[in-house]
């Protein structure tokens, strides 16, 4: 049975654009591999809280040793990285706020980050641990960023993403959708269309 992971990033959950656009995605999935299971990860309803001295502390503390609390949160970043460690594939909703990804995923990318977990130093440099699954990123703009420095989002993510060894990643962009109705509707259209390339069944089904 194949597992597919949403990671929602969108603050206005079911109304977001890229919400919209990774359902389209999901829905797409599950025609193409209906005994298959898909996981949701809300990060606006269930936001992740912010990586502090303390938190980070208790994924360094050894395990024996740790504390209650410290298990507490370590036990939380293991769920949310045994769902990614679960996944064949991955699609994430990722509006662009303010020129960043929002913070509501940076925060859940600080407790994703665990060495030994996702990834590991060697002689050679880091290696990532996520590796064999494919990653779809949906990015929802106002503006049009796309191919131009402005576009922070994509080497951010790619760094990122690479890092855990997630390095199979496909974008799509949804762009112009504050300019106007027109433009709106035109992201809109290119993203749908290109949703529909990258979902063909036999591209997905398990
Ligand atoms: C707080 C906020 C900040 C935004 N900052 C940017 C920005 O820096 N660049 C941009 O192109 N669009 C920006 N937008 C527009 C969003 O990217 C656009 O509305 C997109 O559809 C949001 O995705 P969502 O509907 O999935 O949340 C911003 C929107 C909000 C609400």
């Amino acid at each position: 049975m194949k597992t597919l992971l949403a990671i929602r990033s969108s603050m206005f959950s079911d109304g977001g654009q890229s919400n919209g656009l990774a359902n389209r995605f999901v829905s797409a999935w599950r025609a193409s591999n209906p005994e298959g299971e898909v996981i949701v990860r809300d990060l606006a309803r269930d936001p992740v809280p912010h990586l502090d001295a303390a938190r980070f502390g208790a994924f360094l503390a050894k395990p024996e040793e740790r504390t209650p609390a410290q298990r507490a949160v370590v036990g939380y970043s293991d769920a949310l990285i045994a769902e990614l460690q679960r996944a064949d594939a991955i699609v994430l909703g990722m509006p662009m706020y303010n020129f960043g990804v929002p913070s509501t995923l940076k925060a859940y990318f600080d407790h994703v980050a665990r060495a030994g977990v996702t990834f590991r130093y060697t002689d050679k440099g880091p290696v990532g641990m996520l590796s064999g699954k494919r990653v779809f990123v949906v990015a929802a703009r106002g503006g049009r960023y796309a191919g131009t420095s402005r576009d922070t989002q994509t080497a951010y993510l790619r760094d990122f993403l690479g890092f855990l060894g997630l390095d199979d990643i496909e974008f799509v962009y949804a762009e112009g959708l504050a300019l106007n109705e027109a433009a709106k509707a035109q992201g809109i259209a290119r993203a749908h269309a290109d949703i529909d390339r990258l979902t063909e069944p036999e591209l997905i089904a398990g």
